[in-house]
């Protein structure tokens, strides 16, 4: 095989809607309180999209502040990989249309469907692009409208407390000093689908919805926390260590780690497990809720902005979700 080549990531960025829901604000719609969703998540407040706008209308403003991030034009980018299970429409997922928005060239662009873990799947895709020399400057992204599809009654609380919506994208590139993406790790066990899923509108039925699934409310996001708790505390821990296992790491070599925004209970249980403090695991739930592959991206964002990194420092991405799927990524800042 020909010398391959490494990838940088050149730029970050990210969007989040302005309309603020906080706990209080959900009281109204559902039987819940402040305290109940501090208590068992952390979240404070998440951000709704106020009216019509779709995963591809935050994605847009959160490639863009990425490219600005990393000095690039539309006209260097050569792929576009879009992570969202909230796509605008059911088909045909909304790279193409930030491709077009961006005034992009006619580059190839793809939707990568893999919920809380989608943008380390993106990234590791986009990885391999970039090593083999196939592409340049690859804008990934991770985007979701959750608010949209919740169930705000008191039957949809123990979900819809805990999303948000919002997006973050990266720039990926060859590099040429030592900053690089080391490793991603991706892993799946599809006997847990139903554990967290929203079933329709699904091709498995032949109307895809009735009015009766509707009336059952099978359009809403269903989750047995309990069993994604019980898998997440295990899964996260374990591909931290596999990132670190790979690339000849010890805990005391990671400056930060960046893990998807589940919720600070599992956090906090991985940074136990780990050995290691709260000021090692990023956090910024309390502000977004669960951003499902927006997550990641917007923490790294804020993370880097806020200083608890910088070059040549390792840190990790670490992703747990439905599917049930986790990854990870080791860096090289
Ligand atoms: C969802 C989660 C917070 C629920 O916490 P829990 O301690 O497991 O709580 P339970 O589901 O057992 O519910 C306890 C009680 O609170 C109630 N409850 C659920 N949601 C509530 C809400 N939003 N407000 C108030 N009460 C609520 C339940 O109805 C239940 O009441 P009951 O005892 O009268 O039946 C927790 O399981 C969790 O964090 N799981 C992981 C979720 C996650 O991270 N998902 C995304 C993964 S990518």
């Amino acid at each position: 095989m020909e010398h391959l080549q490494k990838t940088a990531i050149a730029g970050i960025g990210f969007h989040v809607p302005d309309r603020i829901v906080k706990n209080s604000d959900l009281e109204q719609w559902m039987d819940t309180s402040d305290e109940w969703i501090i208590e068992r998540s952390g979240i404070k407040e998440r951000r709704w999209i106020a009216n019509e706008g779709g995963a591809s209308s935050l994605a847009i403003q959160a490639a863009k502040n990425a490219m600005e991030d990393a000095k690039v034009t539309p006209d260097e980018i050569d792929l576009v990989i879009c992570a969202t299970i909230t796509s605008d429409y059911f088909f045909p997922g909304i790279s193409a249309q930030v491709q077009e928005a961006l005034g992009l060239g006619l580059v190839g662009a793809f939707d990568i469907k893999a919920a809380c873990s989608a943008f380390v799947y993106a990234l590791s895709v986009g990885d391999q692009f970039i090593k083999s020399g196939q592409s340049k400057n690859i804008l990934v992204i991770g985007a979701e409208v959750q608010s949209t599809a919740l169930d705000i009654s008191t039957r949809g609380r123990n979900v819809s407390v805990l999303f948000g919506d919002g997006a973050g994208a990266a720039i990926l590139k060859r590099s040429l000093d030592d900053s690089e993406i080391l490793s991603t790790h991706l892993h799946s066990e599809g006997r847990f689908l139903k554990e967290l899923w929203l079933e329709a509108p699904a091709s498995k039925y032949k109307s895809r919805i009735t009015k009766k699934m509707l009336d059952e409310g099978r359009q809403y996001p269903i989750m047995n926390g309990r069993e994604v708790f019980r898998n997440a505390v295990r899964r996260f821990p374990q591909v931290i260590h596999e990132a670190m296992d790979a690339n000849h790491l010890t805990i005391d070599d990671i400056t930060q780690i960046i893990p998807h925004q589940a919720n600070l209970r599992i956090s906090q249980s991985v940074a136990k497990r780990m050995g290691v403090s709260m000021d090692k695991v990023f956090s910024n739930i309390h502000k977004y809720g669960n951003t499902t592959a927006a997550s990641i991206p917007i923490a790294l964002t804020e993370a880097r902005n806020e200083g608890k990194f910088k070059r040549g420092d390792h840190i990790i991405l670490a992703a747990f979700g439905a599917g049930f799927r986790w990854a990870s990524a080791a860096i090289k800042w």
